[in-house]
Parts: structure tokens; C-alpha cells; sequence
């Protein structure tokens, strides 16, 4: 794991392997970003002339390699491109991707010092986490030589709350690389049971407890959703409670995470090109995790509580079938239509149980529908909820997070598609357009009265399928989880409420 730190010395002294720069487009060529002023004079302001010689423009993710022939103590100048110099104030997002794209271009270094523009804690906090997300490999399952990411990252920065935020980067950083290597791990090394062994384990290190539920007790508890999706794989399914609280907290938030290790579709089986990366089917579970911890670790004041509904969706014998009747924890029972929709199955029982611990708010997370790709690209969640205020506001706060996410309707005449002949409702609209939001609709049937509810549809954002940019590598990406960090910072402390 990579480690960072604050420094605040002049860059033309410091001893590390490379030295990373920014550098901003202009009209007139590439434009050394501040933070690296000092070091642009030890050329003798020659930096930016170089680099243009050489063709880069420091357009966003660009990346130059200059060696400093022993005019610096540091071996390499690293050039990484800003894009156009802002107005005022970086925005976090252009900060954090240009540190991830110098991250990945430094793997195979020791050490590295980031001498970007990190004017404020904001910033800095920001250049931290962009680093150390971008410095993330899953290499446990590759023999032979390899090159790290590099080991060392040191922010330069005076701003005042440096050192508080970089610590913030680095325990938000960490809980995102768990994330990533559940996403990342093959399915024959991560089923349910497993799944919750981890969970268990990493989460009580981080001082959370810890209930597990195995099928017995989800028998016994009524899970019908859970343990219908479970039952036709060997590997059982689990229902896992995380709890953190807070003497000072006035607010209780709770998440609850779809956590299906490997989805076939079950009998209603997917065609092999669309199961080939179904192990990612885990993400929500992996985020709501990932988050619970991070909320742990930050000490935040405020009640938080993670469920993450695990199961694996296999066909068998012992599968379910369309036409079965599922009894769900909510009551309410479930026509199966499509074994394939199933993460709404195991989510209605998380979300129902989640109800009962008295949530101000309940948000779950899902690698729900391939709507939501047709919808919105691999990039960009839909998030859908039972209040538009709550709505807007976790579109918001995932986009400050620079996860980009858009609030989509759940339009009611889409409810009449989910009328089910035998049972309380169907699992699938029939009629396929609108899927997303169907199944948006679908959980909205099992939130309580009054208990306030949003849905995070992140099918595309969890898993990269195309080339590493910025800080996310390919594969897992650990989308969502610091979104679910910064809601639980918002509903923290008494900001903006008042007591009563
Ligand atoms: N896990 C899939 C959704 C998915 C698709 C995630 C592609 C990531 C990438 C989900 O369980 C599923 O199979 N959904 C079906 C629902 C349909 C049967 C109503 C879908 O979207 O096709
Ligand atoms: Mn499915
Ligand atoms: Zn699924």
C-alpha cells in the first residue's frame, strides 16, 4: 500500500525519485501550474519552452517525462497536464485526476513528491487521494516479475488542515482499495460465506460490529428475498449487519448493498458475453463496506449501519424459478419472472431491514440494471428516490465527490408493469423499456411510510471495462464508496439541523 505525507519544503531541494509538476494549456504553449514556481526557476524558467518542444500541451492527464541531468537532486521531472488554468480554485476532480494519471505513470518508482497546486486543504486532501487512488494495482493473482506502484508520495503544501486532510485521503483511499480488490477477486475465491468473513474481519478492526446471518438464520428471520436468490448455488448466502455509532451523534444513516457474488442469471440464465464480468455484482456490497469503515476510522459523529445482502445467483436443481412466489422479510410476497432480476430480491430485505433500525435515511447501492448503461454510459449513476430533495441531494454530493451520478424519475405508470396475477408483485415489468427506473419503482413497493429512501444504480461506474483514466484503474473501481463516506459526513454533527 502506498503511503502519503505532507511536506512543506522548497521543491529544488527535496531528495526523491521524481517530482511531479502541473502544467496548464494556454495559447502560447504549456504553463507551469503553481506550486512548482521554484522549480521552474532551477531551469531557469525553461520548463514549459521544454515541454513544448517536445509536443505536450498539458492538456488533463497528459504525462511528460523530463530528466533533470543533475540540475536537481531528484532524477525525474514528471509533467502532468491540468487542462486550462481555472479562474479561481481547482476544482477537487481536475486535482484528483491528474494526480491519479502521475500515479499510474510513476509505478515502478520508490518515491515521488507532488508539487501541485495545493493551496488549501481542499486541495491538498484532494492531490492525496487522486495519488493514492491511482497508485492501486490487484496483482495477487500474477506470478513472475512486476513493477509496484510507487511506495512514497509526499504532497507539498503549506495550507493550514494539510495534515488532517491528507490522513482523511489516506483512510478514504484505503477503504476504495478494499472495494476494488472484492470487485477484482474471482468468484471461486470470494462467495458469499467468504464475502462475510471478510467483512467481519476487516470491519472489526475498524472498531464496527458485526452480525452475520447464515441461511439458517435467514430461514428462521424470513429473508425470502436473500435466500431465494441463494439457493441454487453450494455457497449459501449471508446477510451481513455492520454497525457503527457515535456519543455525539444526533442522525442515523443506512446503507444497504447488493452483494451478488457472481451473477449467471440464474435459470434464466445470461448469455456467456454478458456474464463475463459478473463478479462485479458485488459492488454495492464492496461500497457499503468500504464506507462503513472509512466512517469507523474518521471517528464521525454519527450513527451509521451497513447491510450487505450476499448471495450467488446460480441455475440448479435447487434454483429458484420464474413463477416461484418469494415471501420477503418486508411480508410481502414476490413473483419471479426472471431469475435474473434478482438483485432487487436480495435488496428488499436489506432495505426493509434496514427500516427497522429507525434510519433518517436509507440509501442502497446496486450493479442493478443494464438500463442504467443504455441510460447513462459506464460512467454515471442513476439515482432514483422516494423524495426529490433527497434525491438531488446525493446526486450532488457524489458529483463533489467527482463520481459522477444524475437523478432519473420513477415514473408511476410504471408501476402497473409489476402487477403479478398471483403475488403481491412481480420481480420484472414485462414490458422491458424504462428498466431502470422499473426497478427503481420495484424497491420504492418495500420502504416503510415515511422512512426516506434513495437508490444508487451504479451497473456501469463499478466496473471498468476500457483503459485506466485519471485515478481509476481497470476493473474494479470501488464506485460509490466515497460517496456513501461524504453522505455520512453530511448527516454528522448537528450542521444544518436543529436539534428538537
Ligand atoms: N447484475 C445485473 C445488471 C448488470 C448488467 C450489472 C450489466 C452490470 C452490468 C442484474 O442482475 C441483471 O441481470 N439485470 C437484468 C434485469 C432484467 C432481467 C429485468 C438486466 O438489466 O438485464
Ligand atoms: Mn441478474
Ligand atoms: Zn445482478
Amino acid at each position: 500500500m502506498t503511503t502519503v505525507r505532507v511536506i512543506a519544503s522548497d521543491t529544488v531541494s527535496i531528495e526523491t525519485d521524481a517530482l511531479v509538476v502541473g502544467f496548464h494549456t494556454s495559447p502560447d504553449g504549456p504553463q507551469v501550474a503553481p506550486g512548482a514556481d521554484d522549480l521552474d526557476q532551477a531551469f531557469g524558467g525553461t520548463l514549459a519552452t521544454a515541454l513544448g518542444a517536445v509536443g505536450f500541451s498539458g492538456k488533463p492527464e497528459e504525462i511528460a517525462k523530463i530528466p533533470t541531468l543533475g540540475a536537481l537532486p531528484a532524477p525525474l521531472v514528471l509533467a502532468v497536464g491540468l487542462g486550462e488554468r481555472p479562474a479561481d480554485g481547482y476544482p477537487t476532480e481536475t486535482l484528483r485526476r491528474a494526480a491519479g494519471a502521475a500515479a499510474r505513470a510513476l509505478t515502478g518508482t520508490a518515491s515521488a513528491v507532488l508539487a501541485l497546486p495545493a493551496s488549501t486543504a481542499e486541495e491538498a486532501e484532494a492531490v492525496a487521494l487522486g495519488a493514492l487512488l491511482g497508485a492501486y494495482d490487484f496483482t495477487r493473482y500474477r506470478t513472475g516479475e512486476r513493477k509496484d506502484p510507487v511506495a512514497e508520495l509526499s504532497v507539498l503544501t503549506r495550507a493550514e488542515g494539510a495534515e488532517a486532510a491528507v490522513e482523511r485521503a489516506s483512510t478514504v483511499a484505503e477503504a476504495v482499495a478494499l472495494v476494488r480488490d472484492l470487485v477484482n477477486m474471482p468468484p471461486s475465491d470470494l462467495w458469499p460465506a467468504k464475502f462475510a468473513d471478510i467483512a467481519e474481519d476487516t470491519a472489526t478492526k475498524a472498531g464496527l460490529s458485526v452480525e452475520v446471518l447464515d441461511e439458517t438464520a435467514l430461514k428462521e428471520g424470513g429473508y425470502g428475498g436473500i435466500t431465494g436468490v441463494g439457493q441454487g448455488s453450494v455457497n449459501p448466502p449471508r446477510l451481513v449487519r455492520l454497525a457503527y455509532s457515535h456519543p455525539d451523534a444526533s442522525r442515523t444513516v443506512a446503507f444497504v448493498g447488493k452483494g451478488i457474488t457472481f451473477d449467471s442469471g440464474g435459470l434464466s440464465l445470461k448469455p456467456a458475453n454478458a456474464m463475463d464480468w459478473m463478479k462485479s455484482d458485488m459492488g454495492g456490497a464492496g461500497a457499503v463496506l468500504g464506507a462503513l469503515i472509512a466512517v469507523a476510522r474518521l471517528g464521525l459523529p454519527v450513527n451509521a449501519v451497513g447491510y450487505l445482502c450476499l448471495a450467488e445467483n446460480m441455475p440448479s436443481g435447487t434454483a429458484m424459478r420464474p413463477s416461484d412466489v418469494l415471501h420477503t422479510f418486508s411480508g410481502k410476497t414476490v413473483e419471479v419472472l426472471n431469475t435474473d432480476a434478482e438483485g432487487r430480491l436480495v435488496l428488499v430485505d436489506g432495505i426493509a431491514r434496514a427500516a427497522q433500525d429507525g434510519p433518517d435515511l436509507i440509501v442502497d447501492v446496486a450493479t442493478l440494471t443494464g438500463a442504467q448503461i443504455v441510460a447513462l454510459g459506464w460512467r454515471t449513476s442513476g439515482v432514483m428516490a422516494n423524495d426529490d430533495a433527497l434525491r438531488d441531494e446525493v446526486v450532488e454530493v457524489a458529483v463533489a465527490q467527482g463520481e459522477a451520478a444524475w437523478g432519473m424519475p420513477l415514473p408511476e405508470e410504471l408501476r402497473k408493469g409489476l402487477d403479478s396475477p398471483v403475488a403481491d408483485i412481480a420481480n420484472l415489468n414485462p414490458d422491458r423499456w424504462g428498466a431502470m427506473l422499473a426497478a427503481g419503482i420495484f424497491l420504492r413497493e418495500f420502504v416503510p411510510d415515511g422512512v426516506r429512501w434513495a437508490h444508487i444504480d451504479m451497473a456501469g461506474p463499478s466496473f471498468n471495462k476500457a483503459e485506466p483514466y485519471g485515478y481509476t484503474p481497470k476493473g474494479g473501481t470501488g464506485a460509490i464508496t466515497r460517496t456513501l463516506v461524504a453522505l455520512a459526513e453530511r448527516y454528522a454533527g448537528d450542521s444544518g439541523h436543529t436539534a428538537d
